[in-house]
């Protein structure tokens, strides 16, 4: 078993997942003024320092994908923040694209940037105390997107990106995100997102990325936010295995997936399903931002001297997302 193998499995095994904490500025200030909440340094801190010393994280949260920013900061009660990540025995994690642009000829699509300097900034990351990464390419759909361009040019920049984590001795998590807007069917979103990933994977063999030590961060196959139709959880299920059997090679270790936009019900409820139904040996697991956050943020925000009620929603909220990863979850054990 290679050292990345090893970190890959720790971040995603026993019903373990991972907490997308990542945002940018940026998203962290839509986030936060939405809940009437100043997007402040120390307001940012004081919301991450919350819920990562919260109890649930020992048991159930494997890794923290962090923002430029937060891995950097000191929290209020002295400790560095990947130093409160490693007490409760997960791993620090970092996003290290710059963002996603337009593509040229194709303005109506994105490619991910900041492979310029990477490998330094992938040094300067692990003395902070990352052990994993995240890199993001997003695709739109529709009749004509993504189109062939933006699936191959987003496929070369994953791949380059995750070898040069590799030789820095970290775990890549490979994201690529077919986005849920749009009025695309179910079935749309299955043959686009297999495509995509197909594509990644071609592209990661070429330039020899050791595909035991990555971790893939796939959406699930769904119909298109604004779409009349809504297939079920079931369906869903069905639909997403079948996209992930078809399209990712079996030395893949797991696979944690993104809510890109779901409640945090649904991205529960799917993910159970998706275990409860899982014919693949790939573990299946979550690497979930808003899904996770959410309804911490908005108690948060109402008092965030209420450390204590705070902590005791996200504690919920992880636990249930940790059942789910085990095919465990259910409604009743979700309202009790
Ligand atoms: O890149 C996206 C985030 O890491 C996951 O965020 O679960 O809110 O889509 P999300």
């Amino acid at each position: 078993m290679s050292e990345l193998n090893k970190i890959a499995l720790k971040i995603i095994s026993n019903g373990k997942g991972i907490l997308a904490a990542d945002e940018s500025n940026e998203t962290m200030t839509k986030r936060l003024e939405a809940v009437n909440v100043p997007s402040t340094p120390e307001n940012r801190l004081l919301f991450r320092e919350t819920i990562l010393s919260s109890e649930s994280m020992k048991e159930c949260i494997g890794g923290v994908i962090l923002y430029d920013e937060t891995i950097k900061q000191t929290t209020n009660f002295g400790k560095s923040i990947p130093d409160v990540i490693f007490s409760s025995g997960a791993l620090p994690g970092i996003k290290v694209d710059t963002g996603a642009k337009n593509l040229a000829n194709s303005s109506e699509e994105k490619i991910t940037e900041g492979l310029d300097g990477l490998r330094e900034r992938l040094k300067k990351y692990y003395k902070l105390g990352a052990r994993f990464t995240k890199w993001r390419g997003v695709y739109c759909i529709s009749d004509k997107y993504p189109s062939k361009l933006a699936i191959h040019s987003n496929a070369h920049a994953l791949a380059r990106y995750s070898a040069l984590v590799q030789e820095n001795n970290m775990v890549p998590i490979v994201e690529p995100e077919v986005l849920m807007d749009g009025d695309h069917t179910a079935d749309h979103c299955l043959k686009k997102t297999s495509e995509v990933i197909k594509k990644c994977f071609d592209e990661l063999i070429l330039h020899k990325v050791d595909l035991s030590g990555i971790i893939l961060k796939p959406n699930m196959i769904l119909d298109g936010s604004s779409s009349e139709y809504k297939i079920s959880g079931e369906e869903v299920s069905r639909k997403t295995i079948q996209c992930l059997q078809n399209s990712v090679p079996s030395e893949v270790p797991g696979i944690a997936f993104l809510s890109g936009g779901q409640s945090e019900i649904e991205a529960t409820e799917n993910l159970n399903l998706i275990n409860k139904n899982n014919t693949t040996n790939f573990i299946m697991t979550y690497s979930y931002g808003r899904a996770l956050q959410q309804s911490a943020l908005k108690t948060w925000s109402k008092n965030n001297k209420d450390i204590k009620k705070t902590q005791i929603i996200f504690n919920h909220r992880v636990k249930m997302c940790s059942l789910a990863a085990k095919g465990k979850w259910s409604n009743e054990l979700e309202n009790k």
